[in-house]
């Protein structure tokens, strides 16, 4: 019996330590798009669609995940490579993508 009760125990803490670690890369994500996508995104410089106005993102969103992240990846017009995240991941993209097309 005591030994179900660690087993509880543990993976309650296991679970914690986990959500935690989810919690730091969402602020890190964060944190890279404050230094990056926010200097067009934010305010919707040359044409960027604007973080939190949903119409400026319906039409994009409709290509897809895949295809966003590829625009990020390659550049998009006005859209320099990677925006401007020389050490951002395709998933660190996508978490951008969900954050900025998310009503603030
Ligand atoms: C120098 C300004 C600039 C920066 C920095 C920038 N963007 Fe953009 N972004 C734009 C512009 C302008 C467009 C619209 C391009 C077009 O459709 O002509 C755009 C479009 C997009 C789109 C839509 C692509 C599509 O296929 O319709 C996504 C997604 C996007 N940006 C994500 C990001 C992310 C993520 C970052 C940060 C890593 C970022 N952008 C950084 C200017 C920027």
């Amino acid at each position: 019996m005591k030994k179900l009760v660690n087993i509880v125990f543990l993976s309650a803490v296991a679970g914690m330590a986990f959500t935690g670690l989810a919690q730091a890369a969402d602020d890190a994500v964060i944190e890279k798009y404050n230094k990056t996508c926010a200097a067009c995104h934010a305010t919707g410089a040359a044409g960027a669609p604007k973080t939190g106005v949903e119409a400026d993102w319906t039409a994009r969103m409709e290509k897809g995940m895949d295809t966003l992240v590829a625009s990020v990846t390659d550049g998009l017009n006005a859209m320099p490579p990677k925006g401007m995240c020389y050490d951002c991941s395709a998933e660190d993209y996508q978490a951008m993508i969900e954050y900025m097309v998310a009503p603030q």
